[in-house]
């Protein structure tokens, strides 16, 4: 695969010699790029060493091979590492003064944009409106990591590890040829979600009682995680809609945080007209604190202990169903439920009771009970369907069951609303 590998001026481009390497070494054959900034870190005889080739940032050089338009019209996938903040405003206002922007502006290939740079740049509404204009216009901005950066202080901000990058990149890339193996009528059985976007939520909500504390759930977010994974090498583009998660959030999807159920509802009904498919997979708090204080709620000697109160939130799956059926849309939705018997059904006639009063096409059914489900890494699961066709079990890892859930979404895909 013929990469770009744009380096931006920050001291996190010593990291991306490693990241050249792990392209090289998987036999792709990379371009570097550095910006005028970047050298100052890392030197052109390093990126021309581990790459093989001449490194060059200007326009001027070479001229007669016209690399300023060569280089992003031949690209099948062009990588950004570090994106600074300086490098991601210039690549959303669209500045072609060196050869990166001449490079990004050309490409018609995906384009991974993996940021790094202090929190508060991150933050800053400006930065913040780069990365949605990059987004909205196809690119993918990784989430920085969140650890100690170049001084004292620590944050959102670090370079992705090289490992994260590279894995992110390789499933873009999989997904962007997907996309045109699929036009081309080619590859449709490797990659059966390609051309879909599919949106997962994942986490557990937490409903705010005060600004310290928080009504919250155990769920992990593994399997959420599991799932886009699933879904990225099935070729879709992967919409996370995170609510607390024990675990790191994927590389290579769109990701939106949220805390509680309101803010996850949101965030949902606003993903769903463009998605192919949603999987509420987040474990959803169906109540919350009817009042939550501005201050902190502090104990008092000659007082007793306070009453919460509780309100229903709603059911956003629910909601998804009523929308999607209201606009005549035909997103495929699919529910989690984690059930047990008890004396009025078994696990099974529940999640039936469920899957109907939901009014979604799927529900992935568990069973729980104390140390089951939450935070476990193996798992087994019934695929129930709407139209009843057959229920399919699955265990395993997570892994093993999102494989198996992916799966099943795709037949249906295929069976009601072929790609293309
Ligand atoms: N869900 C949701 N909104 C809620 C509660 C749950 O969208 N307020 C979603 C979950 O993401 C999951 C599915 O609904 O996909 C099932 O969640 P569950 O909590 O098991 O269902 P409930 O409707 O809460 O049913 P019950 O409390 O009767 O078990």
């Amino acid at each position: 695969m013929r990469i770009i590998l744009g380096v931006g001026g920050g001291i996190a481009a010593y990291k991306v010699a490693s990241l050249l390497r792990l392209f090289t070494e998987a036999g792709h054959d990379v371009t570097v790029i550095p910006t005028e900034a970047a050298t100052r870190f890392v030197g052109t005889a390093t990126w021309e060493a581990l790459s093989g080739k001449p490194v060059s940032n200007s326009v001027f050089d070479d001229v007669e091979k016209v690399n300023h338009v060569r280089l992003g019209h031949d690209a099948e996938l062009v990588v950004v590492a570090p994106a600074t903040a300086d490098l991601l405003a210039k690549a959303a206002s669209g500045l072609a003064a060196d050869l990166l922007g001449n490079t990004l502006l050309m490409a018609h290939c995906p384009v991974l944009f993996a940021p790094a740079m202090h929190s508060e740049m991150w933050q800053h509404p400006a930065t913040r409106a780069n990365v949605e204009t990059l987004r909205s216009r196809g690119a993918t901005v990784l989430e920085p990591a969140v650890g100690r950066l170049t001084g004292a202080d620590s944050g959102p901000g670090r370079l992705p590890e090289p490992e994260a990058i590279f894995e992110a990149a390789v499933a873009l890339a999989g997904a962007g040829n997907a996309v045109s193996g699929a036009a081309s009528g080619a590859g449709d059985d490797a990659k059966p979600l390609a051309g879909r976007t599919v949106t997962i939520s994942a986490g557990g909500t937490r409903e705010a009682l005060d600004p310290v504390r928080f009504l919250g759930n155990r769920s992990s977010g593994k399997q959420g995680v599991a799932l886009a994974r699933a879904a990225l090498d099935a070729g879709a583009r992967v919409t996370f809609l995170a609510a607390h998660m024990d675990v790191e959030p994927p590389a290579g999807v769109e990701l939106v945080r949220v805390e509680s159920a309101l803010e996850l509802r949101e965030a949902a009904l606003a993903a769903a007209p463009t998605s192919d498919v949603i999987i509420m997979a987040a474990a959803v708090a169906d109540f919350r604190p009817a009042e939550v204080s501005d201050t902190k709620i502090k104990k008092k000697d000659d007082e007793d202990a306070p009453l919460v109160r509780l309100v229903r939130n709603p059911d956003i799956l629910h909601e998804l169903v009523q929308a999607r059926n209201a606009s005549g849309g035909n997103q495929l939705i699919v529910g989690f439920a984690a059930e047990t018997g008890d004396a009025d059904g078994d696990v099974l006639e529940h999640a039936q009771a469920k899957l109907a009063r939901k009014g979604c096409e799927l529900l992935v059914v568990n069973q729980v009970g104390v140390g089951r489900v939450f935070g476990q890494d193996e798992t087994s699961v019934v695929i129930l369907a709407a139209d009843g066709t057959g229920p399919q079990s699955a265990s395993g890892s997570k892994a093993d069951v999102a494989a198996a859930v992916v799966d099943r979404i795709a037949a249906e895909l295929a069976r009601v609303a072929p790609a293309g």
